[in-house]
């Protein structure tokens, strides 16, 4: 088992436990000095979810649980609304703890949750893809989407984040290739051991040594930058253009940021003279992930979309480049940049 920490001054705000059959550590984290827990899942978590319902039951603590729509339905300020009156039906104080479990989408909502019910009670998380563990669930993001993606959240550590390698290792291998698009950008960004491990196939990487390398460059980015005022923003290589694809199109987030990726390596080669546009390309490419933003997505709806990113500001649009692998920029670009990038995922601009 390991153990990463995110501190805010020199206090520990949050602990990342990344290991094998976890079950007893986590209801024992959530029971400690607790009378109350809300476990809150998804569809296909229903089962796990129940499963740590029983143990904190057997210790005597009250437990309600509730299962939210699948995926970035549940993201929706109307299902936190339904949560919010639940909590206020079975009486929860600051005292008590929300658990997720679930993948990126359901720990977002859970963390919004706990953050703004009575100004905030713990989060913890059991983060049961490896998109929710290599990136979704750290650092302490939390969002609904109102019109756009995550346009409206608050930053709020949840005390403790699960993640059992025996879950992940469990995994169809269609929710590993969209994990491993996070995993891979961090790599580009930061860490190409990360990137490179993904050479021998998605059904042969060690996610224990993957998810471990992942969290601790998130761990040390978000360490730096907890609120996103300048170097956290490199945690969006690939996002400009994937949140936009992620909205136009029905494809997942990996599926996105992929496409996203693919878009920023070029913008980056033309604004930045980066040299491995080609590489990222073919690694992404051979474990399945799509590299083009497919015939159905129009270049005006996605720069509609992109103009509303987060990362604009008064000067214009701002996206994350790489200089060269492991050296990332957020840099102003213009209009023949954002062609360019468009150019490489198949859109006429
Ligand atoms: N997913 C990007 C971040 O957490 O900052």
């Amino acid at each position: 088992m390991r153990s990463h920490v995110i501190t805010e001054g020199s206090t520990a705000v949050s602990e990342i436990v990344v290991g094998r059959s976890l079950a007893a550590a986590i209801s024992d984290a959530a029971a400690q000095g607790r009378t109350k827990a809300a476990v809150l899942c998804q569809p296909s978590t229903v089962h796990l979810a129940e499963a740590f319902a029983t143990d904190l039951r057997s210790v005597g603590m009250d437990v309600t649980g509730y299962t939210l729509p699948d995926g970035e339905e549940a993201k929706q300020l109307s299902v936190v609304e339904t949560v919010y009156r639940m909590l206020n039906e079975r009486s929860f104080t600051r005292n008590d703890v929300v658990l997720g479990v679930g993948g990126g989408a359901l720990t977002d909502v859970t963390g919004f949750i706990a953050a703004t019910y009575l100004r905030g009670l713990s989060a913890m998380y059991v983060t049961t893809t490896l998109l929710g563990a290599v990136d979704a669930a750290i650092g302490g993001k939390t969002a609904v989407n109102v019109d756009g993606k995550n346009l409206a959240g608050v930053f709020s550590h949840p005390e403790k984040v699960f993640i059992d390698i025996d879950v992940l290792d469990a995994l169809p291998n269609d929710l590993k290739v969209q994990g491993a698009a996070e995993a891979i950008k961090t790599g580009f960004i930061a860490d190409m051991e990360i990137a490179n491990a993904f050479d021998a196939g998605i059904s042969n990487v060690d996610l224990e040594s993957v998810v471990n390398k992942a969290v601790a460059v998130k761990v040390a980015v978000v360490n730096d930058d907890s609120k996103e005022h300048g170097r956290r923003a490199i945690l969006n290589y690939g996002h400009t253009v994937g949140h936009a694809i992620e909205v136009a199109t029905p494809c997942s987030h990996g599926e996105a940021v992929s496409i996203g990726m693919v878009a920023a390596g070029a913008a980056s080669a033309s604004l930045l003279g980066f040299g491995g546009a080609d590489h990222q390309r073919a690694l992404l490419s051979s474990i399945g992930l799509p590299v083009a933003a497919g015939v159905n997505v129009k270049s005006s709806q996605l720069r509609a979309l992109i103009a509303m990113d987060k990362k604009r500001d008064s000067s214009g649009l701002r996206m994350v480049l790489l200089e060269r692998f492991e050296s990332p920029v957020v840099v102003s670009v213009d209009d023949a940049t954002v062609r360019t990038a468009f150019d490489a995922i198949g859109l006429d601009s």
